[in-house]
This record gives C-alpha cells, sequence and structure tokens, in this order.
C-alpha cells in the first residue's frame, strides 16, 4: 500500500520540494493551497496532473489554516498516514506589521491541526511534523545552538514558532501523538520567494550584471545566517517522521557568514568587481569598472528587533537520523545564479 502524505504549504519553497521528494518515494501526495486572486502554484505545476487521471498521485485542496473546519474536514477525509504543517506567515520583517494575522496562522493553525488528530486518532494514528525555527533562539547568547538551547525570541514569527513548537511537544506527551518538530536554520534554493535576502541579492546581482537593473537596497548586513539547500533539508523533515519515535531536531550546515559575505560571494561568481565604502545606512558597494554604486542600505529594511548571528549544531541529527547536509554554500549560490540568468533569458 502507498503511503498517503498531506502538505499544508504545498505552494511554498519546502512545499514543493518535499512533495517532489515524497512523489519520488511513491507516496500519494495530498497538498493544501490557499485561494488567491492570482496563481500561487506555480513552484508545483510541473507536478500537476489531472484528478481525474486515473494514475493522478498529486492532489490539490483549498484550505486555509486560519479556518478549523476546512483542516477538520480534509484531515478527515484524507486519513493521510502523515502530515506536514509547512504552512505560515513566514516571513520574519512581514510579522512585525500583522502581527496578529501572523500569530493566528504561523502559531494557533498548528493547534487546529493538533487538535484535529486528537479528536480522530480513534479512527487513525496519524504522523505530525512541525516546521520549527532557529528563529526561535533569536538572540540567543550562545554561539551555536542545540536542541538544548534556550529561546529568545526577537519577532511575532518567532514567537509564533514557539507556541508552536511547544504546542506539538504538548500535545505529543498529553494524548501521545506521534507528533515531531524541526527546527530548520535557514535554507535556500532557486525557488526561494523573493523577498528573502538571498534571493532578492541574487536576482538583483544578475540582472545588475546583465544592465538590467540599476541599483539593489538592502538592510543589516552584518547579521549572520547558517544557509543551506532545501533540497537537503526536506530530506531531513522525512527522515525525522521515520524515526521510531516523535522526537525533535535542529538541522542546520553548522557554518554562518554575514549577508555582506553573502553578496561578496554572489558578485565573485559574476565576475563583478566591488568595493564597500561607508558606514551603516550609508555603507554602500561601488562596481570597480564604473564606479558606480550598486549597492545601498535603506532603512525600510532594516528590523525593529534582529538576530544577530545563528548557528547551528546538527550533531542529534547526525547521529540519530543519519543526515548530513550534502550541498555546500558555493554550489547553492552557483545553482541559484545560474537558475536568475535562465529565467531572464527565457
Ligand atoms: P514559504 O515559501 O513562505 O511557504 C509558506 C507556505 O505557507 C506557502 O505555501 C503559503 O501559501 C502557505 N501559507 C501561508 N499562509 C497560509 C494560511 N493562512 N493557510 C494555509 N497556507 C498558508 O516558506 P518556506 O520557506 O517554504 O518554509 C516552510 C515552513 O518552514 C514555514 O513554516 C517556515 O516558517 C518554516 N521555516 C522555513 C525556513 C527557511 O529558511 N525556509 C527555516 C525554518 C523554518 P501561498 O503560496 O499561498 O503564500
Ligand atoms: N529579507 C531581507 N531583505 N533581509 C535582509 C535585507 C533585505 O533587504 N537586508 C538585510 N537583511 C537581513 C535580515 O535583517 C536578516 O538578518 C537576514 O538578512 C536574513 O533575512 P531573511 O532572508 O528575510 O531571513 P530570516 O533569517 O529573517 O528568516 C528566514 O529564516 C528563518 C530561519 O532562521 C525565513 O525563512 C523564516 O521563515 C525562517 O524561519
Amino acid at each position: 500500500m502507498k503511503k498517503i502524505a498531506l502538505i499544508f504549504g504545498v505552494t511554498g519553497q519546502d512545499g514543493s520540494y518535499l512533495a517532489k521528494f515524497l512523489l519520488k518515494k511513491k507516496y500519494i501526495v495530498h497538498g493544501v493551497r490557499r485561494r488567491s486572486s492570482s496563481f500561487n502554484t506555480k513552484r508545483i505545476d510541473d507536478i500537476y496532473v489531472d484528478p481525474t487521471n486515473k494514475n493522478a498521485n498529486f492532489f490539490l485542496h483549498y484550505g486555509d489554516l486560519t479556518d478549523s473546519l476546512s483542516i477538520f474536514k480534509l484531515i478527515e477525509k484524507i486519513l493521510p498516514d502523515e502530515i506536514y504543517n509547512l504552512a505560515a506567515q513566514s516571513h520574519v520583517h512581514v510579522s512585525f506589521e500583522v502581527p496578529e494575522y501572523t500569530s493566528n496562522v504561523t502559531a494557533l493553525g498548528t493547534l487546529r491541526i493538533l487538535d484535529t488528530l486528537k479528536t480522530l486518532q480513534k479512527k487513525k494514528k496519524i504522523k505530525f511534523y512541525q516546521a520549527g525555527s532557529s528563529e526561535m533562539f533569536g538572540k540567543t547568547k550562545n554561539k551555536i545552538q542545540n536542541e538544548k538551547t534556550i529561546f529568545y525570541p526577537a519577532s511575532p514569527y518567532a514567537i509564533s514558532k514557539i507556541f508552536s513548537h511547544w504546542i506539538t511537544k504538548n500535545y505529543r506527551e498529553s494524548y501521545n501523538l506521534f507528533a515531531s518538530n524541526g527546527i530548520l536554520f535557514n535554507h535556500e534554493s532557486p525557488l526561494r520567494g523573493e523577498t528573502f535576502v538571498t534571493k532578492k541579492i541574487v536576482t538583483a546581482l544578475v540582472k545588475i550584471s546583465l544592465k538590467k537593473q540599476k541599483k539593489l537596497y538592502l538592510g543589516n548586513l552584518y547579521s549572520k545566517r547558517d544557509w543551506g539547500h532545501a533540497n537537503d533539508y526536506v530530506k531531513a523533515i522525512w527522515k525525522i517522521l521515520q524515526h521510531k519515535k516523535p522526537d525533535d531536531f535542529v538541522i542546520a550546515t553548522g557554518r554562518n557568514i554575514t549577508i555582506k559575505e553573502f553578496v561578496n560571494r554572489v558578485c565573485k561568481k559574476l565576475n563583478m568587481k566591488i568595493f564597500w565604502t561607508g558606514k551603516g545606512v550609508n555603507e554602500r558597494a561601488i562596481l570597480k569598472n564604473t564606479n558606480k554604486i550598486i549597492i545601498e542600505c535603506n532603512k525600510k529594511y532594516f528590523r525593529p528587533s534582529e538576530v544577530p548571528s545563528l548557528k547551528g549544531d546538527y550533531s542529534k541529527a547526525k547521529k540519530i537520523l543519519k543526515w548530513k547536509p550534502l550541498i555546500s554554500l558555493n554550489e547553492l549560490i552557483t545553482e541559484m545564479v545560474e537558475y536568475e540568468k535562465q529565467q531572464i533569458n527565457q
């Protein structure tokens, strides 16, 4: 019998990589999409099949994490073996603009799924994965973070993720649900949302190198992030649910660099020679051969509260799940740059 998976957030970066990974593993995959006035399925259009096709193994359903009824009805109808909750208002900066909405989706949405699983557990024991985040460590003083590091969240997004983390643990301990948390550090890909910093930098610098854009505006250049590849990370997500007991795992690369260093590496990849000048919000990057400013900082992109440095210790996942990251940051940058060039040439 084929395993059945249900993915909340299937239209997002991780949802699309996970759906493709599970289909390769011969799962039947159901995904939840939100109603939107414009198409929001571009990341999964390549695996879409007409549901009337008798060989169809990928199905989309309308639903929303703010809508308990749609969640309950979908889970009760599909009765999957595994549920992956990847849905969230996932942008940290935006969570300061829409804190109530962020909490409703990113915190309460998880509770709505878990409570459905509790109600349905006599019908079926469904495994549950919650997409936790390194943002939960926030302003931690620990230089490297693992499963035992105390959370110090710095945004409505991070606080919502901590609610989800603890409610997942609480339902596991109170009702004996198979419910696990991943604590994933930043992971990127060519399919990353356009407003996250890696994708924003790569897209802009490729366009600038081809003279299709003049400038890129950024915020804090000195925060450090531990960046991995989404394709590696969805394998870890799957392994977390295949482990014999529910548990919580940090997934990371164990290395971090600043945003400025990320920019430097992308410029190197594009053979763009730049130098930096100025300080704080006046810091800028100048292209050597033209002497033109191509990067400036803008207050708009600084956050009310910043997370200065994240670096993950994934030794528990390595030991127990036999997982480790396979794609290096430079390989990730190469893939993102090549994808962007192709998009522009199309
Ligand atoms: P993403 O690209 O922003 O995808 C988020 C998904 O959630 C999209 O499918 C989105 O639908 C859906 N969604 C948003 N609001 C919803 C709602 N009210 N009801 C139902 N679905 C909703 O995020 P991602 O990078 O793939 O990340 C996946 C998950 O991992 C998120 O929970 C994120 O917070 C978490 N996470 C990500 C990272 C990372 O570095 N990528 C690290 C740690 C944790 P639309 O397509 O319609 O917007
Ligand atoms: N987005 C953005 N845009 N970030 C910028 C910019 C800019 O113009 N300039 C500097 N930054 C800095 C941010 O201040 C932050 O320190 C860093 O770049 C990374 O920002 P994002 O790419 O937006 O990611 P994030 O680390 O805040 O959040 C992502 O990773 C989390 C895991 O740690 C998201 O994917 C979250 O959903 C995820 O949980």
